[in-house]
């Protein structure tokens, strides 16, 4: 049932390795530079100029553990996963999800086209047709937020949509501009364009007020997807037939599902898929989390990230969709040399690509967590690996006495 590739991510082993020889089949995985392979182990990572131009006050640099996640085939291709994460077991319960998820030929996914959404707020004096003024003025509008994004247009992005709503608590018309940032995760391109465009709208609703201009990091017309089938046998355990722990997933999913205390937990388990392949790859972790949480709440009720579902023919079923806003060009991206190097090594995806994996990587985390917890408790994994931390905190101890 395993799928059978070239290049595989399947690399039994990988972990009893020293540091230096993981970097090295990771470098050869991906024909990674000598240099390159550097700034994925960190050593030649932020200098004190690039710490300088990224944030103000700087003082240095702070480091976190960067992990290889194996496994993951993604769409049929495999691909190696780099996470910086500083907890325990994350890394190889990632790992551990993806190769549960290769009995059933890996993970499918797709993506919305990465439409990014600004907002504009304008405080309304006194009544007047919005409505009407706005559809009529809504291409003219579009064009001019257009106007010398010349780069952007050339490479199929640009503002593509207006819509609106009114708040009347707070007299306000909430102008929404939705703009196809392609590559990039879009926040300046977003703020830039509804500033300028918010300029416009005095003339246009006569009487009104700007209040705030700045993009939304819900972003709904944003969305990744990712979903993986796993034949029951895949499960068979020790003390468990695959098909029990298979209800016994559902069933913790459904915990989840009607109780908002299991789904923060649940979905906690899901970010730490999520947030180290973001902080890899020099990507808005912050942004990502605020969007993930507010969307699992579209239905007035926080609910979990995956769904969970047993098929008719006895598999299980999962799946995850997110607002996923990411970038792969410009900014820290960019900039950050082992953001470069991850990028590299997952095989210069575009943002699209890169939101799929990342969905990937956090049904693959969910998965392992739910296996874990339904069976034999996370602590019996957890603490194995966490007795190495343990080990050498008392040798350090030891040393200092
Ligand atoms: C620990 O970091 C994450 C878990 O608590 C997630 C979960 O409970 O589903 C194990």
């Amino acid at each position: 049932m395993e799928h059978g590739h070239e290049r595989s991510s399947r690399l039994p082993g990988f972990y009893t390795l020293p540091i230096s020889e993981r970097a090295k089949l990771a470098a050869r995985f991906s024909g990674l530079s000598e240099e390159e392979a550097l700034s994925l182990s960190g050593l030649g990572s932020l200098t004190g100029e690039l710490v300088d131009i990224f944030i103000e006050n700087a003082v240095g640099s702070f480091s976190l553990p960067l992990g290889i996640a194996t496994n993951f085939c993604v769409n049929g291709k495999d691909v190696l996963v780099p996470m910086a994460v500083e907890e325990t077991s994350v890394v190889a319960a990632a790992s551990h999800g993806a190769k549960l998820a290769r009995f059933g030929g890996g993970f499918r996914t797709r993506s919305s086209e990465p439409i990014m959404t600004g907002q504009i707020q304008l405080y309304l004096k006194h009544e007047v047709d919005f409505d009407r003024i706005l559809t009529e003025e809504k291409e003219s509008l579009l064009e001019y937020a257009n106007r010398g994004q010349d780069r952007l247009l050339k490479r199929g992005g640009g503002a593509k949509d207006l819509t609106w709503y009114f708040i009347p608590e707070i007299q306000s018309l909430v102008v929404l501009l939705h703009i196809n940032t392609v590559d990039a995760m879009g926040a300046n391109i977003v703020n830039t364009m509804v500033e300028k465009l918010s300029a416009f709208m005095p003339g246009l609703i006569t009487g009104c007020e700007v209040g705030l201009r700045i993009l939304t990091n819900l972003t709904e017309r944003r969305l990744a997807y990712a979903e993986c089938t796993i034949p029951a046998e895949a499960f068979r355990h020790t003390t468990f037939e695959g098909h029990h722990v298979v209800d016994k997933i559902v069933g913790a999913w459904a915990f989840a599902w009607h109780d908002t205390h299991r789904a923060t937990t649940h979905n906690k388990g899901v970010m730490n898929g999520i947030d180290p392949v973001l902080i890899a790859t020099g990507n808005d972790w912050r942004a990502i989390e605020a969007g993930a949480h507010a969307f699992c709440c579209r239905e007035g009720k926080y609910r979990p990230m995956t769904t969970w579902k047993k098929t008719k023919e006895g598999h299980l079923h999962g799946s995850i969709e997110v607002p996923m806003a990411v970038g792969t060009v410009g900014g820290v991206t960019k900039l950050h040399p082992t953001a470069q190097a991850a990028l590299k090594l997952l095989g210069h995806p575009g943002a699209q690509e890169l939101a799929e994996i990342i969905c990937a990587v956090g049904l693959a985390q969910n998965l392992s967590a739910l296996r874990a917890l339904a069976t034999e408790g996370i602590q019996h994994g957890h603490m194995g690996l966490h007795q190495k931390n343990i080990d050498l905190l008392q040798k350090q101890m030891r040393a200092i006495q």
